[in-house]
């Protein structure tokens, strides 16, 4: 896992002052031009999830729009689970449970179909990043309202300054970091 999440480490687009002044943004949409590199995204989470709860089924990989879309329904395939979105407001049919997070400028809502999970089934809530944690945190509150079990939050990058992973429900593996420091020590 080691060595292919440095490759994919190497393979992010840095952007200095996007989307503004002094946020160095890391872009990881290149990994999705590479078949070869996005099947090594697919297999280090795979990998992970199989070593860490391998006796343990993995009912349900859960999706954040939008980012999180981009992979979310290939690793649930790889997994033999289920894929069920988490979306922003107003977009999903039927009834939804509802969580709110604080963004930048004020608060956004997120939804996901009530029947999609069913009670005690064992989830992974992935992203592409984690900053604040603010919507991850409401993605866990969205999974604990079904009374489904997060098993883990699982992101590609991290931004470890804003401390996000402490207000999460659940353990927390980001791949382009956690795995890569791993190797530095
Ligand atoms: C970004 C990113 C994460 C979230 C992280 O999504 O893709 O989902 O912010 O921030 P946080 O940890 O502070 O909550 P964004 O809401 O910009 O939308 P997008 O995925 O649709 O681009
Ligand atoms: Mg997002």
């Amino acid at each position: 896992i080691e060595a292919n999440a440095i490759e994919l480490k190497n393979a992010l687009n840095k952007y200095p002052n996007f989307p503004k002044e002094g946020i160095l943004f890391e872009d990881f949409l290149p990994i999705f031009t590479k078949p070869e590199l996005f099947q090594k995204l697919i297999d280090c989470f795979k990998m992970h999830l199989q070593e860490k709860f391998g006796d343990k089924k993995i009912d349900f990989v859960v999706g954040l729009e939008s980012r999180g879309f981009l992979f979310g329904p290939t690793l649930a395939l790889a997994l033999d689970a289920g894929f069920v979105p988490i979306r922003k407001i107003g977009k999903l049919p039927g009834e939804c449970v509802k969580a709110t997070y604080e963004k930048e400028y004020g608060v956004d809502e997120f939804e996901m179909q009530k029947n999609a999970i069913p009670k005690n089934a064992n989830v992974v809530i992935v992203d592409d990043i984690i900053a604040t944690g603010g919507s991850a945190e409401a993605a866990g509150n969205l999974i604990q309202q079904v009374g489904a079990n997060i098993l883990e939050f699982d992101f590609v990058m991290e931004l470890d300054f804003l401390h996000g992973r402490d207000k999460l429900q659940a353990p927390t593996f980001t791949l382009l970091k956690d795995q890569t420091e791993a190797l530095k020590n």
